[in-house]
């Protein structure tokens, strides 16, 4: 019979106050790729096998706990004395749940769910108390150095750079800060810790030695990927995590059958879906929650946020937000596409075309200087150069109705509410101000009725 899985909870530092980034925001607060720093660590410790990671937060604690909600657990440390100080805090949370405690930082957004699962795996096949993960690297970052009886030999201690001597600073293995423990090493352990020389703090790095002077071995992984191990402790930190992430998040897409023509100008967020087929071009941002399908060839210039696009449509450098655009529509150059534009298939939109909470239906153009604001298009529609809504009379915003297969001439001014009947015509300059029966060609300012259409008497 194999033995009962161990129960493995993790266990996320998130309670400094990241001095370094000389920022209001906490440190972990700041955005990558769209979403706060911390929630790219807490997914990676969610997909490793806790479902509900316990963070330790202090400094401006209340804006992490609004930030992240109920995907992780919370303890607290009031005062900020070290990492140490920080795990021992989680101790009557965890101490009854947990065999396996894997500890790492809220600031290393990189760390792929992958390697936390190794760690563990290592340390379930350790007899030591537990394994450590290391990277070697020319730049120090100011990563504490690992110290080891001989090349390749067993782990001796972690220096923390404030301490180091000159000798010890030209150490290239690092530690990366993640470690998984076994749960009651871990507990009475933390109680040996004592404030370190230079800073005062209790640091979690101690244990190493602690464990070494007791006679266990501590085992290390040396991480093979170094890019994994960027952490953030400046904003120049931050800007190189980003471009790691956007690196990694545009190679899934073009893995997944994307073409992006230029991965330095293009900008996704981790958020983002991308159906195989669709191109982007330079100069592009997609942001949000926004899902797109297939086939589609998006930019250059293009900025799109919080839409749905469907398959084979061209976006050709527009904004495009809060909006839903269905299939063959194609839009640009120049377009603002606002909250609640819905284009149908087989929609176009020129240049300097505006859209607001609007739907157009099948097959209808709008193609140049026009802003529909609350209108509802049926399909077939044709909007004139210089066609606008005036939906809003400083109080209410007010809807049109343009029904299937009506004909706007251009520079018509729509004064809502109001509905244009089928089939119906308003000619160049028409400003309207009451509804338009079907089939009927309305004129002037206010637009009066001269005739019934062509076959329609
Ligand atoms: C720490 C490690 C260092 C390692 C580096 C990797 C220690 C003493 N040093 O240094 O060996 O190379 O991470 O990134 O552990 N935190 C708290 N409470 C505290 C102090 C810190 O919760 O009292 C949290 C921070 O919010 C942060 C994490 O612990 O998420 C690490 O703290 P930080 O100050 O960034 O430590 P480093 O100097 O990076
Ligand atoms: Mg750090």
């Amino acid at each position: 019979m194999p033995a009962n899985k161990p129960r493995l909870r993790a266990l996320l530092l998130a309670a400094g106050k990241g001095t370094r980034m000389r920022s209001r925001l906490p440190k972990v607060l700041h955005p990558l790729a769209g979403q706060p720093m911390l929630l790219h660590a807490l997914a990676a410790a969610r997909a490793a096998g806790d479902e509900q990671p316990t963070l330790v937060i202090g400094h401006e604690g209340e804006q992490i706990r609004a930030a992240v909600g109920e995907q992780a657990a919370y303890v607290e440390q009031t005062e900020q004395l070290g990492t140490g100080h920080a795990v021992a805090q989680a101790r009557a949370a965890l101490q009854d749940k947990a065999d396996l405690v894997l500890v790492t930082s809220a600031d290393m957004p990189l760390l792929e769910a992958e390697t936390l699962q190794r760690l563990v795996d290592a340390q379930t096949q350790h007899d030591g108390p537990f394994t450590m993960l290391t990277v070697v690297q020319d730049n120090p970052r100011g990563f504490g150095r690992i110290l080891r009886a001989a090349p390749g030999g067993p782990v001796q201690a972690i220096i923390e750079e404030a301490e180091a001597t000159s000798e010890q600073l030209a150490i290239t293995e690092l530690n990366v800060g993640t470690y998984c423990f076994r749960a009651d090493w871990l507990w009475s352990a933390l109680d040996k810790l004592s404030p370190s020389e230079k800073k005062g703090e209790y640091y979690l790095t101690d244990l190493v030695a602690i464990a070494v002077d007791a006679g266990e071995a501590v085992a290390a992984l040396v991480l093979d990927d170094a890019e994994q191990a960027i952490g953030v402790n400046t904003r120049e930190h931050l800007a190189q995590a980003e471009a790691a992430l956007r690196y990694r998040i545009l190679r899934g897409h073009m893995l997944a059958g994307v073409t992006i023509q230029d991965p330095a100008t293009t900008y996704i967020d981790a958020s983002v879906s991308i159906g195989q087929d669709t191109i982007i071009k330079p100069n592009t941002t997609i942001e949000g929650a926004t899902v797109i399908g297939d086939e589609n060839v998006i930019g250059p210039n293009c900025v799109i946020r919080d839409s749905q696009i469907g398959d084979h449509c061209i976006l050709d450098g527009s904004y495009i937000e809060g909006a839903r655009i269905e299939n063959h529509v194609d839009v640009g150059p120049f377009a603002h596409l606002r909250k609640g534009a819905h284009l149908q298939d087989h929609v176009h939109i020129g240049n300097y075309a505006e859209l607001k909470n609007s739907v157009m239906g099948p097959g209808s153009k709008m193609g140049h200087n026009s802003y529909l604001g609350d209108a509802t298009v049926g399909a077939n529609v044709n909007i004139g150069a210089g066609t606008i809504t005036a939906n809003y009379d400083g109080v209410n915003k007010k809807p049109t109705v343009i029904e299937d297969g009506a004909f706007i001439g251009v520079d018509s001014m729509l004064v809502a509410p109001l509905k244009i009947g089928q089939g119906a015509r308003t000619g160049a300059g028409a400003v309207v101000t009451k509804d338009v029966p079907a089939y009927t060609l309305v004129v002037g300012m206010p637009a009066r009725a001269i005739r019934k259409l062509e076959g329609h008497d």
